[in-house]
């Protein structure tokens, strides 16, 4: 087992950013009326509601095949800004929501989307200062939710290199200070969790069954696993080593999102949804 360094840097700030601001605060903050500052994190949208991430730097330069878009011409701006190139192409400037930064950051391994991540959150009932063992924690999304409803998080992790990637993902937008609440191990989540009184079991891996019995010493009772999986063949099995350990108040879940275009008198469902991600299976440990 091997924990990883936050300030190890294995990942270079080309890939995902010097971080947050210019004062190392989280992307996200509540002060509205705030302008852009250099080393932000800024959400461009163009007239085809084409999305961009850039992170602001003094005399630096979009670059798009809409033109160039100097950052001076964003950094000082209020957010939501409209902001133009000099060949006239406009962009609004927004400071991305963790929806945005989760679709957009560098990953490593496939992320859980946002359709997704909202209900894990309400069904693993996550709220401030509740002990999680996350496995594995891939690109850092499902952590980014879990950190930011103010969890402490102990994840583990079988690749060096997506666990390098899911700390500088988390720290470039929640800030480097919630490294505190976030460790991640080197370690195989099949063999064993020596983490004990946890509240909260959270669990993206091919085989959750397998970490389902060490779960069961893991949590204190009444405490709450899910899982997410792709494939209903691995939820029967996960749903059946959950019987078999003693847990209880099982569910499983499909979230489905359709939105819908409305425009005038045309108004319908969208003709394209993402119809199928994964499967939430909920449940909770008896005493
Ligand atoms: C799909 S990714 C997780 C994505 C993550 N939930 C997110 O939202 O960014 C699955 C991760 O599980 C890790 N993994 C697979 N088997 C594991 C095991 N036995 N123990 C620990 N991690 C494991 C993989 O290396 C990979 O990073």
């Amino acid at each position: 087992m091997t924990a990883v360094d936050p300030t190890a840097g294995e990942i270079g700030p080309d890939e995902a950013g010097p971080g947050p601001t210019a004062a190392s605060e989280a992307v996200t903050d509540a002060t509205p009326a705030r302008p852009f500052e250099v080393g932000e994190l800024v959400l461009l949208i163009d007239h085809k509601k084409r999305r961009y991430l850039v992170t602001l730097s003094e005399g630096g330069k979009f670059e798009s095949h809409t033109g160039v878009l100097p950052h001076d011409a964003i950094i000082g701006r209020a957010e939501g800004s409209e902001v133009s190139t000099p060949r006239a192409q406009r962009f609004r400037a927004f400071r991305p929501t963790l929806s945005d930064y989760v679709l957009s950051m560098p990953r490593g391994a496939q992320v859980i989307y946002p359709k997704d991540l909202g209900p894990i959150l309400m069904l693993a009932d996550i709220g401030p200062g509740m002990r999680v063992l996350e496995s594995g924690v891939g690109s850092g999304a499902l952590s980014m939710a879990m950190l930011r409803c103010g969890a402490q998080i102990t994840g583990y992790e079988l690749r060096p290199d997506f666990a390098a990637r899911a700390l500088k993902n988390v720290t470039t937008f929640l800030g480097a200070e919630v490294a505190d609440r976030y460790t991640i191990e080197l370690r195989d989540c099949y063999e064993g969790i020596d983490e004990r009184h946890m509240d909260r079991v959270v669990l993206d891996l091919p085989e959750p069954w397998q970490v389902v019995p060490h779960a069961r010493h893991a949590l204190r009772p009444g405490g709450i696993l899910v899982s997410y999986s792709p494939s209903i063949l691995q939820v029967t099995q996960t749903v059946d080593a959950l019987h078999a350990a003693g847990f209880d108040e099982l569910s499983t879940t499909e979230v489905l999102n359709r939105t819908w275009h409305i425009e005038g008198a045309a108004v319908r469902p969208d003709h394209r949804m993402v119809a199928h991600t994964g499967f939430l299976t909920r449940a909770r440990l008896l005493a």
